[in-house]
Order: structure tokens, then C-alpha cells, then sequence
């Protein structure tokens, strides 16, 4: 069973300034819950009860988020506002919470090599909290990754088709399609030019990786931006080995761009909020 998830929340969050000036990005509220709540309680129901923050200055606000706020339990217990602490309160129940510090933001995949110490030596979740992934009709993204993990036995990464005209914005894969939904990766490159990208499926947030992972990462040079690109990482060991894909079931808002962040918004209040 895959026990830990990841969270890499170390990001500047510059889409979003001035509201992420002293605040985390992660913290944004959609609705009534921030945005690395939906992704804890995501990785919670996929069992990886062990969410492992990989932070950075000024993110203090997210491990204060899980944890408890003794003033406020005091003040509110036995009211009839008690009932609003219901969601916060079932997630400190079944998770435990870790962090370390990334100190040089130098990449996603630096900030997974940064979480290393939290994992050891045994595959795990990463969930990056501002793609926020929602299936009303059925298991979270993570789950569904999960049950394929015991499959395959090999990395995963989520995917989706995007229109050509936003590839740029992610890494992509070339691959073949196993089954209705599943690719094995014999391809990957990060935020390519349109004409370059060799499909229009974008890997998002959610991945399943195993432990070698680290080993590659240390020797992967930085790429894109300077920064160490976990595609690049992933590519390389889907070259040695096996790297699966899989278009998943459900929706998902980009909620690191202003569009995507409104969008999620609308369709929480539309269809979740005040319903559980
Ligand atoms: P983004 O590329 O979305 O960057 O990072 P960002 O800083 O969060 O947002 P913008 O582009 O400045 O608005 C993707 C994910 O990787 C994490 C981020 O926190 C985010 O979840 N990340 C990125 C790190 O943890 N460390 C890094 O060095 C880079």
C-alpha cells in the first residue's frame, strides 16, 4: 500500500501577488476550503494518510492549517459554529503531518529530492494542490492512480488532453496507448513549442512515483527555467524502465491561474457547497 504523499508547496506563487505577497498560494480559498485541504483530503482517501509538506519560507500558514488551533477550539466548542471545524477536524484525525524545508526554490524536482528524507525508500503520491482534481461520481484522482500502482508497480503520472495551443504550459508525453485510458511513456518533454510537442496529453499534478526517483533526480542536470524538471527525471526513467500514464476520471481546474482559480470557484459553490 502507498502510505505517503508528497506535497511540494514551496512555489512563489506569482500568478497570484499581490494576494500570495505574505500569503501561500496553497491557502487560497476555494469557497470555504483551501485549495492543500481538497488535495490533504484527496491523498487521505487514497490512503496515504502521511502527508509529507515540502515548504518554504513564509509558508508557515499551511502546517498551522494542520494542526490545532487550541484558542479557537475553546472558543467555539459546544456552539452551534462547532460544526464548521467538521472537515479540518476528520482530516487531523486520519493524517499525519511532516514538512521540510526547501531552501532554494530550484525546481519541482528539486523540491520532490528535497522531500526525500520524509519518504525513504518506498514508492509514494505527489500531489501538487493547485491542480485541483474533483470526480463527484466516484474515486478521487489519487485513488484511481493507486489501485493502477498495484498493477504496474512503476511510476504514473496523471494526464489530459489539452487544446495544442496550451502545451507550452506543460509537460507532455508521447506514449502508447495500453488500454482505453493507460499509455506506457516512451516520451516526455516540458512546456515544448507547439510544433515540437509530440501530443496534446499534459501531464497535471497528480503522480505516483517509486523510489529511484531520487537517485535520477541527483544526477538530472537542471532544464526549462534553470530549474531541475521531475520531467526530465520521469523521462529518464521511462527510458530505463516503465513509466504509465493515465488519462484520469474527473475534473480538473488549474487553480495556479486566475481563469482556472474562478472557474473552480463557480463550480464548488454550484455543486458542492452547503451539500455535506
Ligand atoms: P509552479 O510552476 O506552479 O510555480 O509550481 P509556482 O511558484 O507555484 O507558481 P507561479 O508560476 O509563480 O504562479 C508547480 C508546483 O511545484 C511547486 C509549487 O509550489 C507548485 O505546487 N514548486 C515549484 C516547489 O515546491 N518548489 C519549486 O522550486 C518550484
Amino acid at each position: 500500500m502507498i502510505k505517503k504523499c508528497l506535497f511540494p508547496v514551496a512555489g512563489y506563487g506569482t500568478r497570484f501577488l499581490p494576494a500570495t505577497k505574505s500569503m501561500p498560494k496553497e491557502m487560497l480559498p476555494i469557497v470555504n476550503k483551501p485549495l492543500v485541504q481538497y488535495g490533504v483530503e484527496e491523498a487521505i482517501e487514497a490512503n496515504m494518510t502521511t502527508c509529507a509538506f515540502v515548504t518554504g519560507r513564509g509558508k508557515r500558514a499551511i502546517t498551522d492549517h494542520f494542526d490545532i488551533s487550541y484558542e479557537l477550539e475553546h472558543q467555539i466548542s459546544g456552539t452551534g459554529k462547532e460544526a464548521y471545524l467538521g472537515s479540518i477536524r476528520s482530516v487531523l484525525d486520519k493524517g499525519v503531518f511532516t514538512m521540510v524545508r526547501q531552501r532554494e526554490m530550484k525546481g519541482l524536482g528539486h523540491a520532490i529530492l528535497t522531500g526525500r528524507s520524509l519518504v525513504g525508500n518506498e514508492p509514494f503520491g505527489v500531489l501538487l494542490s493547485d491542480d485541483l482534481c474533483l470526480n463527484a461520481e466516484g474515486m478521487g484522482v489519487l485513488s484511481q492512480m493507486a489501485e493502477l500502482y498495484h498493477q504496474f508497480r512503476c511510476s504514473i503520472v496523471a494526464i489530459q488532453e489539452v487544446p495544442m495551443d496550451e502545451v507550452h504550459k506543460y509537460g507532455v508525453i508521447k506514449g502508447e496507448n495500453l488500454r482505453d485510458s493507460i499509455y506506457r511513456v516512451d516520451d516526455m518533454v516540458e512546456k515544448p513549442a507547439q510544433e515540437d510537442a509530440p501530443s496534446n496529453l499534459a501531464i497535471i499534478g497528480r503522480y505516483i512515483l517509486t523510489p529511484d526517483i531520487f537517485e535520477i533526480l541527483e544526477e538530472t542536470p537542471p532544464g526549462a527555467n534553470g530549474e531541475i524538471q521531475l520531467t526530465d527525471a520521469l523521462q529518464t526513467q521511462a527510458k530505463r524502465g516503465l513509466v504509465m500514464a493515465y488519462k484520469f476520471k474527473g475534473q480538473r481546474f488549474d487553480c495556479g491561474s486566475v481563469p482556472g482559480f474562478v472557474e473552480a470557484t463557480n463550480h464548488v459553490y454550484e455543486n458542492y457547497y452547503g451539500k455535506d
